[in-house]
């Protein structure tokens, strides 16, 4: 199997017969013409190989699966419109109504708001285990209905890390799989299915996209969960479209893929373009060199904000002094991702403070991409949640995120201390005001802000 840096820019490539084209070309084409009646019909049937129509097959994205899949050392992989079309993919796949997930606290907002708003209107039953780290509590809160464990390998924007492979064993030990969201890891810092998840999701607009412009999201299956032995009737038993037969029997070990592409992706139709593949494809072959200097440059800046004394937390899993460096150490020994946050001690006067002085860092709402960003998380992406849910999962007033780019560690730590600068001249860490409390009973994600992709 070749090295990381070799495969981002090889696997999975299919060379172009017609024209020796060396870059897989966009197949921008809403449907692939049949040569006669007979090859339409074994198109459709499945005995002949071939693409019919774009929204179930394009060379261009199974270009892009391979490569992830790949990547991920996986077995395969489909590939949709964003990263939030892929968790939703990837989850209903596997569950149906009646059934129950159970998460990780700790998850990106969007997801949360697509388990609490999306799928409980589905009839699926969530919970969250409070603190993820502890296995216990994974163990005790799965029911006889829970039929997936879920989780992020570093969780957006907290950087608490995942045991990928102690929650693993818990899944493994109740007969379901693991589903892990590797978006700011990557596969290049870290490879969930070594650790036993049996299927790892992205949000391919971040890193792997990379360069801010395009949305994708990509679903692999690991293959290492036992499909034939599971407790999902709808890949085990007799299914109509099949003639009875079930998808375990008509596809074997790539049950979940054939099911989750033909009847979930497919049907829901959460399509990637295949211009975006192309795009996606272009960014994941120098993922391991902007994701290596990204992290390097995050650790340089978090270090830096530690050393600030209006600066009373950093979250970022490289600094010794975060809660999950052990796990870091263990599970992201390259690197520990480019995402983090720190809290001002002024509270929300002085974030907004800061937040208007940086003139490098763009005010925006986004991951990943090559250019710097600054989010207030509590005044926008997690404005919608109860006051309490967010202390409780770290999302103070004060608190600032970081997404840092490829620009110079130098750069950006001057626009830093811009906004540090700021803080001081107003003379003050008293905060002067909160972030509205909704005031809701319940922690619920509103349809605008799930909408508006945060
Ligand atoms: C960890 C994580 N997963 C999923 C998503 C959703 O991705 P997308 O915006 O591509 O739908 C995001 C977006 O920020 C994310 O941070």
């Amino acid at each position: 199997m070749p090295e990381f840096s070799t495969a981002q820019v090889h696997a999975g490539e299919a060379r172009d017969a017609a024209h020796g084209a060396r870059v897989t070309p966009i197949y921008l084409t809403a449907g692939f013409e049949f040569d006669s009646f007979a090859q339409a019909e074994g198109r459709f049937g499945g005995e002949e190989k071939g693409y019919t129509y774009s929204r179930s097959g394009n060379p261009t994205t199974a270009a892009l699966e391979r490569r992830v899949a790949a990547l991920e050392h996986g077995r395969e992989a489909i590939a949709v419109g964003s990263g939030q079309a892929a968790i939703t993919v990837a989850v209903l796949g596997l569950v149906q109504a009646g059934d129950h997930i159970l998460s990780a606290q700790s998850i990106y907002s969007g997801t949360r708001g697509l388990f609490e708003n999306g799928l409980r209107r589905l009839g699926i039953d969530i919970e969250f285990v409070d603190d993820p780290t502890d296995l216990d509590e994974w163990r005790r809160r799965v029911r006889p209905n829970t039929r997936t464990l879920f989780g992020e390998s570093i969780a957006n924007p907290g950087n608490e890390i995942l045991d990928i492979e102690g929650v693993a064993t818990v899944a493994h030990e109740n007969g379901i799989p693991f589903v892990v969201d590797n978006t700011l890891a990557t596969p290049y810092l870290l490879r969930p299915g070594a650790y036993g998840a049996d299927i790892v999701v992205h949000s391919a607009s971040k890193y792997l996209g990379g360069h801010g412009s395009t949305l994708g999201g990509v679903v692999v299956d690991q293959g290492s969960y036992d499909w034939a032995a599971s407790p999902f009737e709808h890949l085990t038993g007799p299914d109509a479209w099949l003639e009875g037969s079930s998808y375990v029997q008509e596809h074997g070990a790539a049950a979940y893929t054939a099911f989750t592409r033909s009847v979930i992706a497919s049907l829901f139709g959460p399509v990637l373009s295949p211009l975006n593949a192309f795009l996606i494809q272009q960014g994941v072959e120098t993922l391991s060199l902007r994701v290596q200097r990204q992290s390097d440059t995050a650790l340089a800046v978090a270090r830096w904000l530690e050393a600030q004394p209006e600066v009373v937390r950093v979250d970022y899993a490289g600094l010794e002094s975060h809660p999950a460096h052990e796990l870091a150490l263990r599970y992201l020994p390259r690197g520990q991702g480019a995402v983090l946050g720190f809290t001002l001690a002024g509270g929300i006067a002085d974030a907004e403070r800061f937040y208007d002085a940086v003139e490098l860092f763009s005010r925006m709402t986004h991951i990943g991409d090559v250019r710097s960003l600054i989010l207030h998380p509590a005044s926008t992406t997690h404005a919608h949640l109860h006051r309490d849910l967010r202390e409780e999962t770290g999302i103070g007033d004060g608190l600032l995120r970081l997404s840092i780019g490829l620009e110079d560690a130098d750069d950006l730590i001057d626009d830093l201390a811009r906004g540090i600068a700021a803080v001081k001249a107003a003379d003050t860490i008293v905060p002067d005001r909160i972030v509205r409390d909704t005031g809701l009973p319940e922690p619920i994600a509103t349809d605008a802000a799930v909408a508006a992709g945060r």
